[in-house]
């Protein structure tokens, strides 16, 4: 039996009706670029998300970009983020001339090691970027009394995390921004790059919205130099029907979650399975192997019984080439550099069956039996 890591298909089927009655909607509005259809799908995101201003962008890079933008990160400043996390979260510092100041992980939920971001703090430290990693929250509870008496800022990489909770706190309205991406693998998945900015500060939302649009309040007369950050109004229409499905994919999700669990625990596995985390959202399941081999031998296994996997991620950012000028070495982060070696994403998705989960954890055992 062939498993997807990831069917789409499977979760547009059954709306496809309500998809289509958007997509002819915004077809006879002739209104393509924000409008009303993005200021609806906003105060929609605003409310799920207890936030009060949801900003819809480009994409979820383009929201790290808009956030450290808003505070005007620049030339000498540092901000600090997890060296375990998609490229664009230090992408957007990088981009800004700023210091990306990378920090390991805690390797019970991958994401990042407080203790390690209180001692990266300096004098030149203006922000923090939390990466609420695979859909499951980082502590938010340490690091926001800290980053008050600092005067840093929080930016909350939850990318991957929409609809996820921290405390009973949702994900994107703890820390002074939060920003999500649309990308169409994500939990809330667009039919393109799409993203969202959320803040509860007036003025910081006011200038976010202002340099969305290069800047410019009203048309023409620019404040800042910003850039196009916009998200188009078919977006937010398909999005919108989409959100309204956001609870059911997420219990899916943690269904599937819980079911591998019990598949690897009743086969000895239990250790490979991540550690359970309230309020986590799997974006990803990620499974932990005990070496780069076992981890060769267990995704060719699956890909040879045509099951889909992924590693998440290869080569953490500290020892990306673009970044050697920071003089990050081997050895330094190691924890993410191990969990870089040994980790494997497994198909998790609203619609995958127990049958196809049977399958996948069957393998999976087959493969360390053979090995
Ligand atoms: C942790 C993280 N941050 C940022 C992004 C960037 O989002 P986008 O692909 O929408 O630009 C992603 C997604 O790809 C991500 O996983």
């Amino acid at each position: 039996m062939s498993v997807p890591l990831l069917d789409l298909q499977r979760i547009h089927a059954p709306i496809e009706q309500e998809l289509q009655a958007a997509f002819a909607r915004v077809l006879n509005q002739n209104n393509y670029i924000l409008g009303a259809e993005v200021t609806a799908f906003e105060s929609a995101c605003a409310e799920v998300l207890a936030v009060k201003h949801a900003i819809g962008v480009s994409s979820g890079s383009d929201a790290l970009l808009l956030a450290l933008m808003c505070i005007g990160i620049g030339p000498g400043d540092e901000v600090i983020c997890p060296t375990y996390t998609f490229f664009a979260t230090a992408g957007a510092i990088a981009r800004l001339g700023a210091t990306p100041v990378f920090v390991d992980l805690d390797p019970s939920n991958y994401n990042w090691k407080l203790e390690q971001v209180f001692a990266a703090r300096t004098e030149r430290t203006r922000a923090v970027i939390p990466v609420h990693l695979f859909g499951s929250c980082a502590d938010m509870s340490e690091l926001m009394p800290w980053a008050e008496k600092y005067g840093i800022t929080v930016i909350e990489d939850a990318a991957q995390a929409i609809d996820a909770s921290w405390r009973e706190q949702p994900a994107g309205s703890i820390g002074h921004f939060g920003c999500f991406s649309f990308f169409p693998s994500k939990n809330l998945g667009g039919f393109g790059d799409g993203g969202l900015l959320t803040t509860q500060d007036d003025q910081l939302a006011e200038k976010a919205r202002i340099l969305r649009a290069h800047g410019a309040k009203p048309k023409y007369h620019h404040h800042f130099v910003g850039g196009n950050f916009r998200l188009d109004a078919l977006q937010a229409a398909l999005l919108h029907i989409k959100l309204q499905h956001l609870d059911s994919y997420t219990w899916q999700r943690q269904d599937c979650a819980a079911r591998y669990r019990t598949l690897l625990a009743e086969k000895g596995l239990a250790h490979l399975a991540p550690e359970e985390m309230p309020g986590h959202v799997y974006n990803q399941f990620i499974l932990r192997l005990a070496c780069a081999e076992q981890r060769h031998q267990v995704q060719d296994k699956l890909t040879a019984a045509k099951i889909g996997t992924a590693i998440y991620y290869p080569i953490p950012l500290h020892l990306q080439a673009c970044f050697s000028g920071l003089g990050y070495k081997p050895g330094d982060l190691p924890e993410a550099e191990a969990a870089a070696q040994t980790t494997l994403a497994i198909p998790i998705f609203p619609g995958l069956t127990e049958q196809e989960q049977d399958a996948v954890v069957s393998e999976i055992k087959q493969a360390i039996l053979e090995n």
